[in-house]
């Protein structure tokens, strides 16, 4: 038997409605944002994320799908959806005439090579927003705050904001400095990785998945003593506002995220979820370099990517309620020839009248309909019968009450649309 790829994912049934039922809400606060659905393509060539990812993060350097084409080209399955997004924006010049930010959304499936876990996959889904064009932190309230708005409509609790500033260039350079002279000593003592990290990319020591318990990384300098004061300005700034607008945060100053792009504000999710234990549900940042990093000019930019599929975990293992139109709303019983075309045009009326609509197609006598019926478990019956169809009369029963009426035909869709 052919089986899926591990970490890849079949998604019907229950499943597939949950999605829906998300996607909707994603879509509409979105929306309430004044962000726009935009879809870039699945593989990219495997420089946009060695450029913007970061050659030393872990992402690129070991998890990534890349192959080469027919064509020798060398073509990588997109990791993220920031770089994708960033490509797309200088490939359309859509840094123009800059007079408002361009706002986008994506939810779209994404690949890492990844040890597949409970809510870790090789295949996943990231719900994305990217605001490109405002270094204001009027963006990066934007930002937060959809995302903060999003878990409450969502239903999920006890969700957690961490933020941290990464500062801006001399800051980060300050930062970098400090934290060399204070692995230096110890270096030897962490994973052959972090040694290689040290020398060409040090802060990625500090999201090692393999030294991530040890006290060297606890203990290292913190991000915020070696911000220049206009950092400084910034970061608290951007606080007042979290607070004016009661957004609960708490301030992580060892939170680096893994990918080399972010400069001044980044931040994460999290929630305490039952069977998966602490987990990050998404995370983003301010990332002022990444457009000209890409061969664009300089275009500040600020976002966010949910974990969809562990968001969507976690809301079912906290029992949030998931809103689903999952019923039938009329199932159509017939036995004879005639009355079956009857069956054909009531249910495509009824269908396109927004009627969740079902009929028999085994060709099923009256007694196995009804086991049908009582599995299904319609709203309503629409029972038809030569004798009364010759007076264009149908019999409709309320599955609940198991109350019949007969009503003529002409008069069924209103006498529905009364009752659903
Ligand atoms: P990231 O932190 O690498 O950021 O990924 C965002 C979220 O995707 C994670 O917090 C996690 O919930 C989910 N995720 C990551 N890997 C997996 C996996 N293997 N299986 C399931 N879920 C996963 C980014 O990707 C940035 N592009 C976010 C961003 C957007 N920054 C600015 N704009």
């Amino acid at each position: 038997m052919i089986t899926k790829p591990k970490g890849t994912s079949d998604i019907y049934g229950l499943e597939a409605k949950k999605r829906a039922y998300v996607d909707e809400i994603l879509k509409n606060v979105c929306e309430s944002y004044n962000y726009n659905y935009v879809e870039t393509p699945v593989f990219e060539a495997s420089e946009l994320f060695h450029r913007g990812v970061g050659e030393t993060t872990d992402i690129v350097s070991k998890e990534t799908y890349t192959f080469l084409d027919r064509g020798n080209r060398s073509i990588t399955l997109r990791p993220e959806g920031t770089a994708g997004i960033v490509r797309w924006f200088i490939e359309n010049k859509l840094y123009g005439n800059m007079t408002e930010p361009v706002k986008v959304y994506y939810n779209s499936k994404m690949y890492r090579y990844e040890r597949p876990q409970a809510g870790r996959y090789r295949e996943f889904t990231q719900f994305g927003i990217e605001l490109l064009g405002s270094d204001d932190i009027f963006a990066d309230i934007d930002v937060i705050s959809l995302v903060y708005n999003t878990y409450l409509l969502l239903g999920l609790k006890g969700v957690k904001l961490s933020i941290n500033t990464l500062g801006d260039k001399e800051s980060r350079e300050n930062y970098k400095k400090a934290l060399v002279d204070y692995l230096k000593p110890n270096i030897k003592l962490l994973c052959s990785d972090c040694q290689k990290r040290f020398n060409n990319n040090p802060l990625r020591i500090l999201d090692c998945k393999v030294d991530i318990d040890s006290d060297i990384l606890k203990n290292a300098p913190s991000t915020y003593d070696y911000l220049n004061e206009e950092s400084k300005k910034r970061y608290e700034k951007i606080k007042d506002y979290l607070d004016l607008l009661d957004i609960n945060y708490e301030e992580d100053f060892s939170l680096v995220r893994g990918l080399d792009y972010y400069d001044h504000l980044i931040f994460e999710v999290y929630a305490d979820v039952e069977g998966l234990g602490g987990i990050a549900l998404g995370g983003g940042g301010r990332y002022n370099n990444l457009v000209e990093t890409l061969g664009g000019p300089s275009v500040p930019a600020v976002g966010f990517a949910m974990g969809y599929d562990r968001t969507i975990l976690a809301m079912d293992n906290s029992n949030v309620n998931f809103d689903i139109k999952d019923e039938i709303d009329v199932f159509i019983m017939y036995v004879s020839d005639t009355e079956k075309e009857t069956a054909s045009y009531l249910t495509q009326d009824l269908r396109l009248n927004g009627f969740i609509t079902e009929t028999d197609m085994f060709g099923k006598s009256l007694k196995a309909q009804f086991k049908t019926v009582n599995r299904i478990n319609p709203k309503y019956l629409v029972i038809l019968n030569d004798k009364d169809l010759k007076e264009n009369i149908v019999t409709v029963k309320d599955n609940l009450t198991k109350e019949e009426e007969k009503i003529k035909i002409t008069e069924l869709t209103s006498y529905l649309f009364e009752r659903i």
